[in-house]
C-alpha cells in the first residue's frame, strides 16, 4: 500500500516530528510506500488567493470556486497543488500529523487544503454538484487518520470536558474535509499533554501509536453516514427515522 503522511511543524523533536519519524519506521517495516509532504519544509504557501489562478477565466471578479473548478479541469493549477493532487490520488491512506492550535489545524495544512481540495475533485466532483459528496468523490476508496499533539490534557477533551471532546472538535476535519470528499476516515489518534510528557509518558505515546500504525488497513473507520446511502432522502436533511433522540453533529455517525 502507499501512505502519505502530511505533516506540520518545523521543529524536528517535536511530539509531531516524533510521531512521523515512528510512522515511516513501521508503515516502511510493513511493506508500504511512503510519500511525505513536510509543509514548512517544503515551504508551503498556506494562503488561497489569486496566485492560484495563473489562466483566469474571469479577470474582473475572483471566484475561487470557478478558477478552481476550470484550473482543475483545464490543468493549469500550480505546480506545488498539482503536485500534492498526484500524491493524494497515488494514496491508499493519507496520515495528517499536527499540532492541535486553536482547537484546529495549524494555518499552514488549513492551507494545504483550501489549496489541494479543487473543485472538481475534492467538491463539485465530476461536474455534478453535491451528487458525489459524503462517502464518495474524488478520494472515494482512501483511509484518512488524524494524529494530533494536544496540548492540553485528556480530561479537558472527554465527554463532559472544558474543551469539549476531541472527536466533536476535530468532526470538521474528519467529517467536513475528509469522508466529503469520500475517504474513510479512521479514529483519531491524540497524544495529550503532548508538550510537558515525561520519558515514560513519550514511550507510551509512542507504544500506542506504533499499535495504530499497525492496523492502519484493518481498523474500522468511523461510522459517518454516507449521503447517499439512504439517511438523508432529500440529500440535505437525515430522515425522522434516523437517530431520532439526536440533533448536531453526532447524529451523522451511525450507531
Ligand atoms: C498557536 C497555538 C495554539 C494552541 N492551541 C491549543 C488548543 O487549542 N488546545 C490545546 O490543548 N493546546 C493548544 N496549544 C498547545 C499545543 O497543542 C502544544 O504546544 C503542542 O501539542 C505541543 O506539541 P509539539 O511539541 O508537537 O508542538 C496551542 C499552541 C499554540 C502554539
Amino acid at each position: 500500500m502507499k501512505v502519505l503522511l502530511v505533516h506540520a511543524h518545523p521543529e524536528q523533536t517535536s511530539m509531531t516530528c516524533h510521531l512521523v519519524g515512528i510512522a515511516i519506521e513501521v508503515l516502511k517495516a510493513q511493506g508500504h510506500g511512503i510519500m511525505q509532504s513536510d509543509l514548512y519544509g517544503m515551504n508551503w504557501k498556506a494562503v488561497f488567493d489569486g496566485r492560484d489562478f495563473p489562466s483566469r477565466v474571469n479577470q474582473d471578479r475572483l471566484s475561487f470556486i470557478d478558477e478552481s473548478g476550470h484550473a482543475f479541469a483545464n490543468g493549469c493549477q500550480t505546480p506545488d497543488v498539482e503536485q500534492e493532487q498526484r500524491k493524494i490520488l497515488a494514496a491508499d491512506a493519507v496520515i495528517l500529523l499536527f499540532p492541535l492550535w486553536w482547537f484546529g489545524m495549524p494555518a499552514i495544512m488549513k492551507g494545504w487544503v483550501d489549496r489541494v481540495w479543487a473543485f472538481g475533485l475534492a467538491y463539485g466532483y465530476e461536474g455534478a454538484g453535491n451528487a458525489y459528496r459524503y462517502g464518495e468523490g474524488g478520494f472515494a476508496g482512501k483511509r484518512a487518520l488524524l494524529a494530533v499533539c494536544v496540548g492540553g490534557p485528556a480530561q479537558d477533551y472527554s465527554a463532559r470536558g472544558i474543551n469539549g471532546p476531541l472527536e466533536q472538535l476535530l468532526f470538521p476535519i474528519t467529517h467536513g474535509t475528509l469522508f466529503f470528499p469520500g475517504m474513510q476516515v479512521l479514529p483519531t489518534f491524540a497524544v495529550y499533554g503532548s508538550g510537558r510528557l515525561d520519558a515514560e509518558g513519550a514511550a507510551d505515546a509512542a507504544a500506542a501509536w506504533r499499535r495504530r500504525l499497525e492496523r492502519l488497513f484493518e481498523d474500522q473507520p468511523i461510522a459517518f453516514r454516507p449521503q447517499n446511502g439512504g439517511d438523508y432522502p432529500d440529500h440535505h436533511v437525515l430522515a425522522d427515522h434516523i437517530a431520532t433522540d439526536r440533533t448536531g453533529l453526532m447524529a451523522h455517525i451511525a450507531d
